[in-house]
């Protein structure tokens, strides 16, 4: 499966801001027709309606609120592609007194955030044709990393979700990518101490255009994600992307 962007109308949660900010902005430069804005506050979409105009619509998305959800997808209901991109870290160590609340805030907004989408916008896709389905994981999702233990799990959670997500979708013609960035410069990658080997967050938003017309399931953008991606890509198509029977 292979998606062109010219035209098409597109979904992002956690538009307002980071990597989220830049994926929007890519798809209009790239001859998206519309981008739902889809963000907690519709006032943080302010800037980006400013810059682009009529092509940019907030719609009200709190991933932890399933109403919310609902209700962008009776909005959005010509909508191409999805991309699920908003999500929480919190810096925690699997010893730390707040692991337990930690993972259990992360699970809800990076795991069942993405099912409640996912759940949501199944139908109005397969209405529209198939389209693609985007999903921000990470290299997190591979490799746990002890000063955000919790949140990889997390990312490890989301990835196996949208590993289902690719087989039971593609049923209905709908393209899913998994994304997984190294460390990019956003707020997300100030707090997690990422300053000083951040890449920008365009090599995320330019390397979604690129992976959704070449059809691919995985995309390792940047510098670091490269290096997973190189030392993983013959278990992801061997394994992951193989036809493998479930019994
Ligand atoms: N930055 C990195 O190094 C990095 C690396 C790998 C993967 N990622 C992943 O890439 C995605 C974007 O990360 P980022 O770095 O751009 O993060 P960021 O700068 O912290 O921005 C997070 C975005 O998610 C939104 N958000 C948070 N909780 C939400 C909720 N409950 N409902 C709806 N929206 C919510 C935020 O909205 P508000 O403005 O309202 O808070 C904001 O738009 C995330 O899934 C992240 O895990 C990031």
């Amino acid at each position: 499966m292979s998606i062109e962007v010219q035209g098409k109308n597109i979904l992002v949660t956690g538009a307002n801001r980071g990597i989220g900010k830049a994926i929007t902005e890519s798809f209009l430069k790239h001859g998206a027709a519309k981008v739902y804005a889809a963000v907690r506050n519709p006032d943080s979409a302010v800037s980006l309606i400013e810059e682009h105009g009529d092509q940019v619509v907030p719609v009200k998305v709190d991933l932890t609120d399933e109403s919310t959800i609902k209700a962008a997808a009776e909005t959005a209901s010509d909508v191409d592609i999805v991309v699920n991109n908003a999500g929480v870290l919190k810096t925690t160590s699997p010893l730390a007194d707040d692991a337990i609340d930690a993972l259990k805030f992360e699970i809800d907004v990076n795991v069942c955030g993405l099912i409640r989408v996912a759940q949501a916008f199944a139908p109005v896709l397969k209405a529209n044709r198939g389209g693609a389905f985007v999903q921000l994981n990470s290299v997190a999702s591979l490799k746990n990393f002890s000063d955000f233990a919790t949140y990889s799990a997390s990312k490890a959670a989301s990835y196996s979700i949208t590993q289902a997500l690719r087989d039971k979708l593609a049923k209905q013609g709908t393209q899913v990518l998994s994304v997984h960035p190294g460390p990019i410069a956003t707020d997300m990658g100030h707090d997690a101490g990422f300053d000083e080997i951040a890449d920008p967050p365009e090599l995320v938003s330019e390397g979604i255009i690129a992976a959704l017309q070449a059809g691919q399931f995985h995309l390792f953008p940047d510098t670091m994600a490269k290096q997973f991606g190189e030392a993983y890509a013959s278990f992801a198509e061997n394994v992951v992307e193989a036809n493998i029977a479930e019994g």
